[in-house]
């Protein structure tokens, strides 16, 4: 959500800008814009739609000179997407230009109080408050003027300020929005995440909330809002550019569907030890776990799926009731928290604003904080007791893939661990459970060789109008995962039901010709899932079936089957996942959507 690039040096800045803006596009957008001093002035150049309207207009900004700005991608939230509402925004007088990501809660009484002080307003959005906040209160330091400004602002921001009067400097502050700063020889820069950068360097400052950067040519100060300067390590970047590059790929969601093989690998094998899971991440005592008297998973989205899985995985191995639930929901309710309950936060990009609030939330109430979080020093990273990082590296498309697979080896992990410090698995048990995931790389990759068989079921269905994912178990689980890739990036309507729920209400909805994916990967369950994709095919469903390629039988009610390679119902999560990414990428594909960045959809969702 929003994007912002920072910079100053000795190049052209535009270009600069309009290339670490394409790094963020990720982030989903529906405007661009950027406001350059050209020597003279502040020129700001906007539009709504995609970076390359923008890109075309100043000829790659080319077309505008000078060596000093900000750029801003827009994620709409108050006020349509337009060329108005775009950012930058500026004072009235022209003077000072601003990009924000965030929300600011309390706009309406600071829009009030200007709209009195005379000030007008052009935008819907809430940005523009910041924007004549900082008129009013500008008295010739800029340092003072946002010291003042982000008194009075309520929500959340990542700010980057460039003023007239200040040719040869930005400002940049963040609170509970990402921002980071890029050093280097030729020029300093600010960010939302780090590939906007990469290009150009690897060395970061990561921000804490409140802190205000001056970057120049030749450096960067970092201040508290006491205006005393604050010492900043520098975090060095260990992925090269290519992580964040497409790599001759036509998308990154297929590039990253092929990474996952390595993910995993890079995930786990750290983390296991003559027969043994060790986790010398967290900090937990065996007697902490032995005391743990609830397990709360919370995250959005895809993370929350494999929240779901992980539910039934912790439970099993390490017997201990573990609730799931969705950020924004635990956030607004009174869950039943102790000092002996653990809030497990999952976390892709580390700044999903209501899983941070979840995590605050948790924290309040007492519970210990353990966070499996993909970027590293991010925000939910910094906040919490303990961090398992997936060591899945920059996941760019809108889709997560690698991310979701590498959360899931962490839930392996931890639950593996948690039985084995409890004494509840005995030494045999617990070296199964690794040799098990061990396999994990090489099966993926297996399935991921059987992509043509996939491509061929989804050129069959790619226009299906509704499809529906059964499943039961972890099984249902992971349907949850395949339906909701579906429907974000092919736009076809999609749910996933746990099979023995369908008769309660779903099945009414099957009709001749329905595609039903039909998860049977559970060797206990299979007898029922085969009664279920029985029950759909009786009401004219088409039935898509997927299971481990010893279950041949299946072959006789479905009527197509994925086979998987032959693997313990334990891990088969991490397989079954890969096919459904498989199918919902391909599908996307042939429907002519875009796939990487699928419409109103952000990566990382940094607004409530
Ligand atoms: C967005 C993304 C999803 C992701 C979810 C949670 O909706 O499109 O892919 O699962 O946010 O993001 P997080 O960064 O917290 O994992």
């Amino acid at each position: 959500m929003c994007g912002i690039v920072g910079y100053i040096g000795r190049q052209q800045a535009a270009p600069i800008l309009l290339d670490g803006l394409s790094k963020l596009e990720y982030r989903g957008y529906d405007s661009a814009g950027v406001a350059v001093y050209d020597g003279d002035r502040i020129v700001v150049e906007k539009c709504k739609g995609r970076l390359e309207t923008l890109n075309h207009k100043l000829n790659g900004g080319r077309t505008v000179k000078g060596t000093l700005g900000i750029g801003h991608t827009r994620w709409a939230t108050h006020g349509a997407p337009s060329d108005v509402n775009s950012h930058p925004h500026m004072t009235e007088n022209g003077r000072i230009a601003i990009v924000h990501n965030g929300i600011i809660e309390n706009y309406l009484k600071i829009k009030e109080f200007l709209v009195n002080k005379g000030y007008k307003f052009v935008s819907d959005t809430d940005t523009e408050v910041i924007a004549h906040l900082a008129e009013y209160y500008y008295d010739g330091s800029i340092l003072d003027t946002i010291v003042k400004v982000i008194d009075k602002l309520e929500g959340s921001y990542a700010l980057g300020i460039i003023c007239e009067d200040n040719p040869d400097e930005f400002f940049a502050v963040r609170k509970d929005s990402p921002l980071i700063i890029g050093l280097s020889e030729d020029g300093n820069f600010a960010a939302s995440d780090i590939p906007a950068v990469l290009p150009y360097t690897r060395k970061i400052y990561l921000l804490e909330d409140d802190e205000i950067v001056r970057v120049t040519r030749d450096g960067v100060t970092v201040y508290n809002t006491d205006k005393e300067t604050v010492s900043k390590e520098v975090f060095e970047v260990n992925w090269d550019v290519g992580a964040a590059e497409k790599g001759g790929h036509e998308h990154f969601m297929f590039k990253e569907i092929l990474e996952q093989p390595k993910a995993i690998k890079d995930t786990i094998n750290p983390r296991v030890k003559d027969g043994r899971v060790v986790l010398d991440d967290i900090t937990l005592t065996k007697a902490d776990i032995e005391g743990i008297d609830k397990i709360y998973i919370v995250a959005c989205g895809s993370a929350y799926h494999v929240g779901v899985v992980g539910k039934y995985i912790i439970e099993k191995l390490a017997n201990i009731s573990v609730e799931v639930d969705l950020a924004s929901e635990f956030r607004y309710r009174a869950p039943i928290v102790t000092d002996k309950t653990l809030v497990i936060l999952i976390s892709q990009s580390g700044e999903t604003a209501d899983t941070i609030a979840a995590l605050r939330e948790g924290k309040r109430r007492g519970a210990r904080i353990l966070s499996v979080v993909n970027v590293v020093g991010s925000s939910i990273a910094r906040e919490s007791d303990n961090v398992i990082y997936t060591w899945a590296g920059p996941e760019i498309a809108v889709a997560t893939t690698k991310a979701y697979s590498t959360q899931l080896s962490v839930m392996y992990l931890l639950a593996a661990y948690l039985g084995q410090e409890k004494g509840l698995l005995t030494e045999a048990e617990v070296s199964g459970v690794i040799g098990e995931m061990s396999k994990l790389p090489a099966l993926i990759q297996t399935v991921i060789d059987s992509q043509e068989n996939i491509q061929y079921f989804a050129s069959q269905h790619f226009n299906a109008k509704d499809v529906f994912f059964l499943g039961r178990g972890v099984d249902y689980a992971v349907s949850l995962e395949g339906s909701l890739k579906l429907k974000e990036i092919s736009y076809i309507h999609s749910e996933a039901y746990a099979a023995g729920e369908l008769k309660h209400g779903t099945i009414s909805l099957i009709e001749d010709g329905t595609l039903v994916v039909a998860l049977a990967t559970q060797g206990p369950l299979f007898e029922k899932m085969l009664s279920n994709i029985k029950e759909v095919k009786a009401r004219g469903a088409v039935v898509l079936a997927l299971t481990q390629s010893a279950n041949k039988e299946i072959e006789q009610v479905a009527d197509a089957v994925l086979y998987l390679p032959d693997c313990n119902d334990l891990i088969a999560p991490s397989l079954a996942v890969i096919p459904l990414q498989l199918f919902a990428y391909y599908i996307s594909v042939m429907r002519g959507c875009d796939v990487d960045k699928p419409r109103n959809l952000a990566k990382s969702v940094t607004v409530e």
